[in-house]
């Protein structure tokens, strides 16, 4: 099964940047399946009903997320009916939505997919190790031998032994959150794909995703400003993989990078962010 996922998707840049590079990349790659983190959809932070659409539209089969999830509300009720979406597993019991899901592709094959929040600088959740480990015994994914990972982390150590606890049980452990993207995308010795970030899409001229000279402005002064998402030309990360169906494992992993002057977000574009 060959798929790709792209990594956090920011604002309207990496929405632009999703509609113009993923035509092509479907039919050069003869994608199976679109997986995209979405966290960051609208305006930089969170998802809207309306913007997590348009993704659908621009060709992503499904979508994760991370610890901005929660900023619209509205979204919430979309958690509970929407099976292509899901917010990371490791909340406490009550969170809307669910933090895992089987996505049945056109033809009927289908692929098991866990969002997990880290805990090494990030909020002290419920542990993400035990968390994957538990989903990858559930019964029902007995006969689900694709199954990817979205770890939405911040240490790289947390990815990297995630990656090493997940190794043989799941076909790709796949680090987003820190939205740049990392170079060892690699196969695990008992088969499974790694990648430590899938890095972003959006404006890569940016602190990520957003506008540098705020950016800048809060660590000189420490003093609270709204982040606005960046300008300039936009890119595409992710990373794409072909995984053995009946066996789960991973035969091929390489990362993605797209860029394209031409195709910037200028000011005008960008307003609803
Ligand atoms: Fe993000
Ligand atoms: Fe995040």
């Amino acid at each position: 099964m060959r798929i790709l996922f792209l990594g956090d998707v920011v604002g309207k840049a990496g929405r632009l940047a999703v509609k113009q590079f993923l035509p092509k990349l479907k039919e050069d790659l003869r994608l199976d399946a679109v997986l995209a983190n979405g966290e960051n959809i609208a305006g930089g932070i969170g998802m809207t009903c309306e913007t997590l659409d348009e993704l659908f539209a621009a060709g992503v089969d499904f979508v994760t997320s991370g610890n901005h999830v929660w900023r619209h509300k509205e979204i919430f009720s979309r958690l509970e009916k929407d099976r292509r979406i899901i917010r990371p597993a490791n909340y406490p019991e009550g969170a809307p939505g669910r933090g895992h899901a089987v996505l049945t592709l056109k033809d009927g094959r289908r692929l098991a997919v866990l969002n997990m929040l880290g805990t090494t600088y990030m909020e002290p959740l419920p542990c993400p190790f035990r968390t994957a480990l538990d989903w990858a015994e559930l019964p029902e994914l007995a006969d689900v031998p694709v199954r990817i990972v979205d770890f939405h982390a911040e240490a790289t150590s947390e990815k990297k032994t995630m990656g090493y606890a997940l190794d043989g049980k799941v076909s790709a452990v796949l680090g987003t959150h820190t939205h740049v993207q990392t170079a060892d995308a690699q196969i695990l010795p008992h088969g499974t794909a790694y990648l430590t970030d899938l890095g972003m899409c959006g404006v890569e001229q940016s602190s990520l995703g957003m506008d540098f000279e705020i950016v800048l402005n809060r660590f000189l002064t420490k003093l609270p400003a709204a982040f606005k998402p960046a300008k300039g030309d936009i890119s595409l990360n992710g990373a794409y993989m072909d995984i053995n169906e009946s066996t789960g494992q991973a035969r091929e992993i390489r990362i993605i990078r797209e860029h394209c002057p031409e195709w910037k977000l200028e000011r005008k574009a960008e307003q609803g962010g």
